[in-house]
C-alpha cells in the first residue's frame, strides 16, 4: 500500500528561539522567504505525499493561514501582474490536503503522534520533524519510500554523527543489510553516555500503525516526555524496524547555529541572491 499521509508535529514552544518565538510559531521562522514548515512541506509534497496532518497547539494558527488560500493576497497580486509571485502563493496550499489536529498539552513528540490515530487509520504513514531541514537531490523521504516499499517495516532516517554529539539524537544499533540500510536492533533516545553507535536518528520517519499500541504502553521518558524513540523499541519486540542513511545535507533549524547555516547556504542555492550574497559574505572576510 502507498503511503498518503504525512504528520507533522509543531505544538512544541520553540523555547530555544525566544523571544523570537513569543509570539510567532518557531514553524513560521523564515528560512530565506519561506517558513520552515513549508520546507517539510514540500519534501512530502514532492514524495508523492497527499494528507498533510499538522499537529498544533496554542498560538499556532499562523500556520493554518499560511497552508490556507489568501483569496485578498492572490487578488492583488494578479492586479499587479505579480504572476511569479501569485504561482508560488497558490503552490503552497494546491494539489493537498491539510487536516489539524491540536496536542493539549506539551507531552513529547511520541503523543503528538499518538493523537493522530484517528486520522491516520490502518495504514504506514511519514513523520517529518520541520526542524530537520534535508537538501537533497532526492527528497529524503522518498528515498525512505523506496526502502518502505522493499521491507514494508518502519523505517528511520539515520545520519552520522560525532559520538560526542550523540546525547542530542535518538541512537540506532543497527546491523548492515544493504547500502545504507539497517536493520535496527535496539535504540535509546538520548544517551548521557556510551552510545550504541554514531547513528543518530534525523526527523524524518515511516511508522506502520502498530506504533500506536506501542505508544499507548509507553511511559514518561527523557524529560518527563513520551519519547517516540521508545515507543519504537517497544514496536521491535513485535515487528522489524529498518535505519536508512539518506543521501543529502540535513541543518538543524531548531538550534540557533543550525539555523544561520541553513540560511546561508539555501541562500547561496538562491540564483537571485547568490552572486550578491557571495560578494557580501567575503568583504565580511569569509
Ligand atoms: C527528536 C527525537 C530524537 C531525534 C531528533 C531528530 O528530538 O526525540 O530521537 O534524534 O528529534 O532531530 P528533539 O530534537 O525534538 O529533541
Amino acid at each position: 500500500m502507498t503511503i498518503k499521509k504525512a504528520v507533522f508535529p509543531a505544538a512544541g514552544f520553540g523555547t530555544r528561539f525566544l523571544p523570537a518565538t513569543k509570539a510567532i510559531p518557531k514553524e513560521m521562522l523564515p528560512l530565506v522567504d519561506k517558513p520552515l514548515i513549508q520546507y517539510a512541506v514540500e519534501e512530502a509534497k514532492a514524495s508523492g505525499l497527499k494528507e498533510m496532518i499538522i499537529v498544533t497547539g496554542m498560538g499556532k494558527t499562523a500556520i493554518e493561514d499560511h497552508f490556507d488560500t489568501s483569496f485578498e493576497l492572490e487578488i492583488l497580486l494578479k492586479e499587479r501582474g505579480k504572476t511569479a509571485l501569485l504561482k508560488e502563493i497558490e503552490e503552497v496550499s494546491g494539489l493537498v490536503h491539510f487536516a489539524y489536529t491540536r496536542q493539549k498539552k506539551p507531552l513529547g513528540l511520541g503523543h503528538a503522534i499518538s493523537i493522530t490515530r484517528n486520522l491516520i487509520n490502518d495504514e504506514a504513514f511519514a513523520v517529518f520533524l520541520g526542524d530537520d531541514i534535508i537538501d537533497a537531490k532526492v527528497p529524503a523521504m522518498k528515498q525512505m519510500i523506496g526502502v518502505h516499499k522493499e521491507y514494508k517495516t518502519s523505517v528511520l532516517a539515520v545520519q552520522r554523527v560525532n559520538k560526542k554529539d550523540a546525547h542530542l539524537y535518538g541512537v540506532i544499533k543497527g546491523e548492515q543489510v544493504a547500502p545504507g540500510v539497517f536493520r535496527v536492533l535496539d535504540l535509546v533516545e538520548k544517551p548521557k553516555e556510551n552510545p550504541p553507535s554514531n547513528l543518530a536518528i534525523i526527523g524524518r520517519y515511516i511508522l506502520t500503525p502498530g506504533i500506536f499500541d506501542a505508544l499507548e504502553r509507553t511511559r514518561p521518558g527523557k524529560g518527563g516526555e513520551i519519547q517516540l524513540t521508545d515507543a519504537l523499541k517497544i514496536l521491535l519486540e513485535t515487528e522489524d524496524i529498518y535505519a536508512y542513511e539518506f543521501e543529502g545535507n540535513r541543518y538543524d533549524a531548531g538550534d540557533k547555529l543550525g539555523f544561520l547555516k541553513a540560511n546561508v547556504s539555501l541562500a547561496l542555492k538562491r540564483p537571485e541572491l547568490r552572486a550578491e550574497f557571495k560578494k557580501f559574505l567575503k568583504q565580511l572576510g569569509f
